[in-house]
């Protein structure tokens, strides 16, 4: 990843950390260059720190170019974002309300919480797609989109090695389609570059990290938190049941969306694979991902259903950030593309 400007004190000093100043330091001071959000939901929308927190993670990650890969575990920087991730848990209850759930209903219950958002065919960003976006707009949704996207699946890998039994075998046959059978054109992150190329976009890795805002960083940042720790295997199960429940049909509206502005068979095949894919994706990660690793354990259910719902938080105020932009003329991301 790229080293990305600065969006403020904390971030300007994390990355002064990160080339080379005392991380001791940076750890000393971070508390007082956290700013306390007005409501604990507002973090998600704090330039700064979420900035911060795409920087910090990662290291666990691909690295960042000019900085030292070992930094991974740098015990400063691993204070710094401790205190981050308490603002960022705080963030995901605020704004997912309080979690509970009959063990017995755990696969019901996301499948149920998962659907209202899917079946909704009158609003929502793949909705304004299909019937109205401009091929402007829909070049800033493949900006957004493009953190994600390009290393699509590679948090949810995490959570193989942390589970066991059927609930494995289902992460395992979900995440092969995900990167193409080891197929290098045929993973999906390849399909999403060809995607991007079509429409005169970089594919690099991390590329748009400049100018996308703080609540499009804070999606990829609560995968993250929920990747890297293995006390949140259950958040990242109930994350990526979430994601395929709720990709099928928005794909098909951007296939039509799509068509509708003249792009090409290979700027559609992206979604014009996920919809069939993510179909059968949707059944296995409810019955054997879900259904396997919760077994009637009801924290297990919580867990899963957190993640999805964190997951479905995040994608609301992500599209209401888009549609709002583009609704009053604006751009929809914090600084001009680079050409
Ligand atoms: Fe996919
Ligand atoms: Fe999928």
């Amino acid at each position: 990843m790229p080293l990305p400007p600065a969006r403020g004190p904390l971030s300007a000093a994390t990355i002064a950390a990160l080339v080379g100043a005392d991380s001791n330091d940076l750890a000393a001071q971070s508390e007082s260059l956290i700013v306390t959000p007005g409501s604990a939901v507002d973090f998600f929308a704090d330039e700064d720190a979420q900035l911060t927190l795409t920087l910090l993670y990662e290291l666990h990650l691909r690295g960042i170019v000019g900085v030292d890969d070992g930094l991974q575990w740098d015990p400063g920087l691993m204070t710094v974002l401790a205190g981050l991730e308490r603002h960022l848990d705080r963030a995901i209850d605020a704004a997912i309300g309080p979690i509970s759930v009959p063990a017995e209903a755990a696969s019901y219950t996301v499948g149920e919480l998962v659907r209202r958002t899917v079946d909704d065919d009158t609003a929502g960003v793949s909705v304004h797609v299909r019937d109205r976006a401009t091929v402007g707009e829909l070049t800033e949704l493949l900006i957004h989109r493009s953190l994600y996207q390009l290393r699509e699946a590679d948090l949810h890998t995490f959570g193989i090695p942390r589970i066991g039994g059927r609930a494995k075998a289902a992460l395992i046959e979900i995440q092969a389609d995900e990167y193409g059978g080891g197929s290098l054109p045929r993973m999906h992150s390849t399909l999403f570059a060809d995607t991007m190329a079509e429409f005169g976009l970089q594919t690099g890795y991390m590329y748009y990290l400049p100018v996308v805002p703080a609540i499009t960083l804070a999606g990829l940042n609560v995968l993250s938190r929920f990747g890297l720790h293995r006390t949140h295997v259950g958040e990242l199960i109930g994350h990526l049941c979430a994601i395929e429940m709720t990709s099928s049909l928005p794909s098909g509206r951007y296939v039509r969306g799509l068509t509708r502005l003249g792009a090409s068979p290979r700027a559609r095949r992206f979604y014009d694979e996920h919809i069939e894919a993510d179909a059968a994706h949707e059944q296995i990660a409810m019955r054997d991902l879900v259904g396997g690793w919760v077994d009637s354990d009801p924290v297990r259910g919580a867990a899963v259903l957190r993640g999805a719902a964190a997951f479905l938080a995040l994608e609301d105020r992500i599209g209401t950030h888009l549609l709002d932009s583009w609704s009053t003329g604006k751009s929809s991301l914090v600084a001009p593309v680079p050409s």
